[in-house]
Formats: C-alpha cells, sequence, structure tokens
C-alpha cells in the first residue's frame, strides 16, 4: 500500500500512451520544422544532427555519468576516461551547432566525470564556473567517503552572453540582525521572518533532491530538482527564449523552463520517462510553482512559504 502523501509519479508504458503520443517519435515521424515546447523521443546522438541550427539560447546537459547505471532496462557501462571523453566530444560537438552565439551550456557531473567533462568542454567553449551542488542525500559507501556533491560545469560559447544576477538571489535567514541608527542594515523584516537577500555563489547548498512526498517526484534514478534548474535557466536565459536538454529524463528542466515562461526542446531515449516528463509538463498548466523558489528568490532548505 502506498502511503497518501506519496506523490511519485509512476506511470507505466499501458496507461500513459496517450501522454506518450504527445512525443515527437524520431523512429516514425518526419523530422519536424519546429521543435518548440516538444519532447523528442529517440536517442539524442541521431536526433541532434538533424534538429534545426542555432535554436537553443540555454543548453542545460545531465547526461549518464561514467557509472553502471540502469535506465529503465537500458544500462549505461563505466567506461575508462579516455572512452568517456569520447563519448563526452561526440555529444558535445552535436550540441555546439544548436547554440545560439550568445548562448550558454550547463553539464552536471560528478567528481569523476567532471575532470573529463572539463577537459572536453575547454577545447569547445568558455568554462566560466564549476558549481557544487551539496545533494541533501548521499551515495553510500562503505570504504571510500559518501558522495553528496555533484558539480555543474557552467560555459559560454562568446563573452556576450546573459546572466541575470537578480533573478537568483538567496534568501538566507538573518542570525545576528544589525541595526544601523535603528534601521535594519542590509535585511527585511518580512511576515514569514528577518531575511537578507544575497547574491548566489558556486556552492548550492539549498536543493534537496527530490523525495517521495513532493509533486515533482518522479521513480526516475536520477532525477534533478527543479529548484536547481530553475536556478540555471533563471540566471542563464530570459522569457521567451528557448532551453534545450539533450538528456531529458523525467523532464526537470523541460518543466521548469515552462513553468518560468521559456520554450524548451528535449530528447529522451526511453519512453517511460517521457510519459513522466509529458505528465509533468501537464501538470505545469495548473500549477506553476517550484518548490524553494517563492517571492523570486531561492530560499534555505524547508525554509520557502507555500504561494500559490
Ligand atoms: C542523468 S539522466 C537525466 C535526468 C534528468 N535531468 C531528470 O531530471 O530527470 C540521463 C538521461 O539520459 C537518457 N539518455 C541516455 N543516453 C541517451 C541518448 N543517447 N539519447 C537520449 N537519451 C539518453 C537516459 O535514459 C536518462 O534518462
Amino acid at each position: 500500500m502506498r502511503s497518501s502523501r506519496n506523490k511519485t509519479i509512476d506511470i507505466d508504458e499501458i496507461s500513459g500512451a496517450e501522454y506518450l503520443s504527445r512525443c515527437i517519435r524520431w523512429d516514425r515521424d518526419d523530422a519536424p520544422d519546429d521543435v518548440t515546447d516538444s519532447l523528442i523521443t529517440g536517442d539524442s546522438f541521431e536526433v541532434m544532427k538533424r534538429l534545426p541550427r542555432g535554436i537553443a539560447d540555454l543548453v542545460i546537459a545531465d547526461p549518464p555519468y561514467n557509472l553502471d547505471k540502469d535506465f529503465n532496462g537500458r544500462g549505461f557501462k563505466r567506461s575508462s576516461d579516455e572512452d568517456y571523453a569520447g563519448y563526452t566530444g561526440e555529444w558535445i560537438s552535436l550540441v555546439l551547432p544548436l547554440l545560439k552565439k550568445t548562448g550558454s551550456l550547463y553539464v552536471c557531473c560528478d567528481w569523476r566525470s567532471g575532470s573529463v567533462i572539463y577537459e572536453v568542454l575547454k577545447k569547445h567553449l568558455k568554462v566560466r564556473n564549476r558549481i557544487t551542488w551539496q545533494r541533501e542525500k548521499g551515495r553510500g559507501a562503505k570504504s571510500n567517503w559518501k558522495n553528496s556533491m555533484e558539480d555543474i560545469y557552467f560555459a559560454t560559447v562568446s563573452d556576450e552572453y546573459t546572466f541575470n544576477l537578480d533573478a537568483v538571489k538567496q534568501r538566507r535567514k538573518v542570525v545576528a540582525p544589525y541595526r544601523k541608527d535603528g534601521k535594519p542594515k542590509d535585511w527585511e523584516e518580512t511576515e514569514d521572518g528577518r531575511f537578507r537577500n544575497t547574491h548566489p555563489s558556486n556552492f548550492w547548498d539549498d536543493i534537496s533532491v527530490p523525495y517521495w512526498s513532493m509533486k515533482e517526484n518522479t521513480a526516475h534514478p536520477t532525477q534533478k530538482p527543479e529548484k536547481l534548474m530553475a536556478k540555471l535557466i533563471l540566471a542563464s536565459s530570459d522569457p521567451g527564449d528557448l532551453v534545450f536538454d539533450p538528456f531529458a529524463g523525467s523532464g526537470s528542466s523541460l518543466v521548469a523552463a515552462k513553468k518560468l515562461g521559456r520554450h524548451y526542446a528535449g530528447i529522451e531515449q526511453n519512453e517511460k520517462y517521457c510519459i513522466w516528463a509529458e505528465k509533468r509538463l501537464e501538470m505545469a498548466d495548473s500549477d506553476s510553482t517550484i518548490q524553494g523558489y517563492a517571492d523570486g528568490v531561492f530560499w534555505e532548505r524547508n525554509s520557502a512559504p507555500v504561494r500559490r
């Protein structure tokens, strides 16, 4: 019996047939001229070759890390750093023609795949930063340190790119409220408490992995939180821009893009994950809230008020 608080989306291929029919089936349909606001079911390495050039303002890529991982029956096998570099180089060279000259690319990784990804990225793009995300849950280990960090590389095509600093401020609780002349110094008194809105750094400790009682949660094994995607999208795109994700999974980047008034396009090889992504995109029509993001700021873990 599933708890009534368990919101996990886990629709199978039979009951999800209608959701799947909303996707573009690359192996069956003719290549459409316009893929705006679409999820494509197919192999990214084939599909990207035939997508219109220069469509994306922002690419968010969350490729399989260099680990043994089962994506609903399709396994990713850990390989040598050299082979993983070849794999990374191949998808990056397919993504680049899709990016605008003013575009940005974020690539998610862990400590091992990150060292390889950085070497490949810097050959093609201007690498600007590496964000470290402290996941709340770690991957356990008996004879090693628990892996509870992930990285996200930030790169741009050129020196002309979008970065909306004010859109990604972090709201922190004020522990020692300092006053000058009786007035709050750099903090504000609100009905939710005393807060300071700070500039975001490249260390993110305010975002949990999706868990079973969250509306966004699916049974995808490596789902990213909408809050994390929202930070990347708000910083590096403007409303109306197009966000492209070549490894869309359960659709977190596409859903966050839609909720934030951006266009999206994504590719995912696994039909079950496409069904979950389409279900989430439908849910976004009636609920555009993003857990942890409210009043135009990102709140510390488990502190954001629920706004409708
Ligand atoms: C790390 S997961 C992405 C998770 C996603 N960010 C989310 O929030 O759900 C990588 C995804 O890439 C998909 N994938 C792997 N190789 C692919 C390929 N060649 N073409 C399309 N999708 C692929 C996997 O099925 C998996 O869902």
